[in-house]
């Protein structure tokens, strides 16, 4: 492999032709601050479209400073990343990003988890030398029931648009119009729900600032919880308990079920319930649809649909209705889990516990931003009354605890709530891409042939290469 070699901040380093002067630097220690600079290796998605300018160094002897995220490597090479007039430079970028900003960042939804924030902080800026009663941009407000758009706090990096068009290919994102005026919105700046957006949310975990958040329901809960008419049901996906310790923390991955457990009686939840049971239902419904779907074909029925895909994701479903309404006999007819939990809560539980459907509130904790849109589904009501009421995120769920004052890391360790909160352990293979179809296949061989599949696996049915469990979660 062809190599150049060069000094970043009188450190030697070698690295192979093509390296950016960013990725040179990362390699020898050295953080060089961007912003619109994006890179999900797992992806394979490197966004670079030098737009910011936070990331500028020197190089001694050029007039310009040159932006380190697309600026290529050469031999011999000299990058001063921190010399006085680099900082200067990246320090007028960001106050100019600033004066263009609204100044909310203590109501921020994004706040301490904002990047255009924490340069600000880094860099120590104080004030903003904007010109005294300059307009600044404003753009309509945007609200789905999943994300919402507040452009004002755009940066204009494009992450959301890369990541709706290439990594999801759903196209929901573009920039539009010039000047002050340019903002990356749907076609026509129609509003998200007027899109093909499937509310997946990857462009609200991508997005640096405040610009795109998620719908935050918290207060609906807190209400449901102070209302001594309601008995309130909550139950949690698989995801959440190993993504909840790290926001009072504990390593990521740490499995904190009974502590969450703990957490919820303490919030006042009346009945704490796993999805897993759920997942298992759905596990039944979509190897028994798989089953019938494969006898039917193989005993000459040419209008069956093969081969079967999961119906879980709900942004999944949306993505097959926008795009591929021809095809919409693909998916299995089987319900997500958490739908199917919530319409089993508010069937046979409603009725073992003597409730009422209107009093009973289901709310869900999921991992994903268009749970919230799903359960607002239309065909998820009876008489308007739905069957999960609100969908919240693990971060959602962490406000919550912190807002009721519960000490988390003093709780002792609870169970869920019987008998919806026993299940086999097939949700949790949900975790990983392929992982419901291989609980589904192995389901339909074990119902044919009468015989457990053991440790054996349907691995042709993973994914090809990609972990979703390091793709984003909320
Ligand atoms: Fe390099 Fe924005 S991070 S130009």
């Amino acid at each position: 492999m062809e190599t150049v070699k060069l000094t970043i901040d009188n450190k030697h380093v070698e690295v192979p032709k093509g390296t950016t002067i960013l990725q040179a630097a990362k390699q020898a220690g050295i953080n060089i601050p961007s912003l619109c600079y994006m890179n999900l290796p797992h992806l394979a998605q490197e966004h670079k479209p030098g737009s910011c300018r936070v990331c500028v160094v020197e190089i001694p002897g050029k007039k310009t400073l040159v932006p380190a995220c697309v600026t290529k490597c050469t031999d011999g090479m000299e990058v001063l990343s921190h010399s006085l007039r680099a900082i200067n430079a990246r320090r007028t970028v960001v106050e100019l990003l600033l004066s263009d900003h609204p100044k909310d960042c203590l109501i921020c939804p994004s706040s301490g988890n904002c990047e255009l924030q924490k340069l600000s902080i880094n860099m120590g800026i104080r004030e903003i030398n904007s010109v005294e009663n300059a307009a600044i941009s404003t753009y309509r407000k945007d609200s789905s029931p999943s994300l919402l758009r507040n452009m004002d706090k755009c940066v204009m990096c494009r992450s959301c648009e890369t990541i709706c068009n290439e990594i999801q290919t759903v196209g929901a994102l573009s920039a539009v119009n010039r000047g002050f005026m340019s903002v990356v919105a749907p076609a026509f700046e129609q509003d998200l729900t007027d899109s093909p957006c499937t509310f997946c949310g990857q462009c609200v975990a991508v997005c640096p600032t405040g610009a795109l958040t998620a719908v935050d329901n918290t207060f609906h809960v807190i209400r449901a919880l102070a209302d001594p008419t309601k008995t309130v049901l909550i139950q949690t996906a698989p995801a959440v308990r190993a993504a909840l310790g790290e926001e009072f923390g504990y390593t990521p991955g740490t499995l904190v079920t009974g502590k969450m457990v703990a957490a919820l009686r303490a919030l006042g939840f009346d009945k704490v319930f796993d999805t897993d049971f759920a997942a298992d239902l759905t596990i039944m419904e979509e190897g028994t649809e798989l089953l019938n779907r494969i006898s039917r074909h193989l005993s000459g029925d040419k209008s069956v649909r093969l081969p079967i895909l999961t119906s879980c994701c709900p942004a999944w479903v949306n993505f097959f209705e926008t795009n591929y309404s021809d095809m919409l006999d693909v998916p299995s007819t089987a319900r997500s889990p958490q739908q199917m939990f919530g319409s089993i809560a508010k069937t046979y539980l409603a009725e073992k516990m003597g409730i009422k459907r209107e009093n009973m509130v289901v709310v869900s904790v999921m991992p994903c931003l268009a749970k919230k849109y799903e359960c607002q589904r239309e065909e998820f009501k009876v008489d308007g009354n739905p069957d999960v009421d609100y969908s919240i995120t693990t971060r959602e769920l962490a406000h919550l605890i912190r807002m009721g004052n519960v000490d988390f890391k003093s709780l002792k360790d609870e169970d869920f709530d019987r008998p919806m909160g026993e299940s086999t352990g097939a949700g949790v293979i949900f975790g990983a891409t392929g992982g419901v179809i291989e609980a589904a296949t192995r389901t339909a061989y074990e119902l044919f042939t009468g015989k457990k599949t053991g440790k054996s696996r349907f691995l042709r049915t993973k994914g090809n290469g990609w972990d979703q469990n390091r793709y984003y979660r909320f």
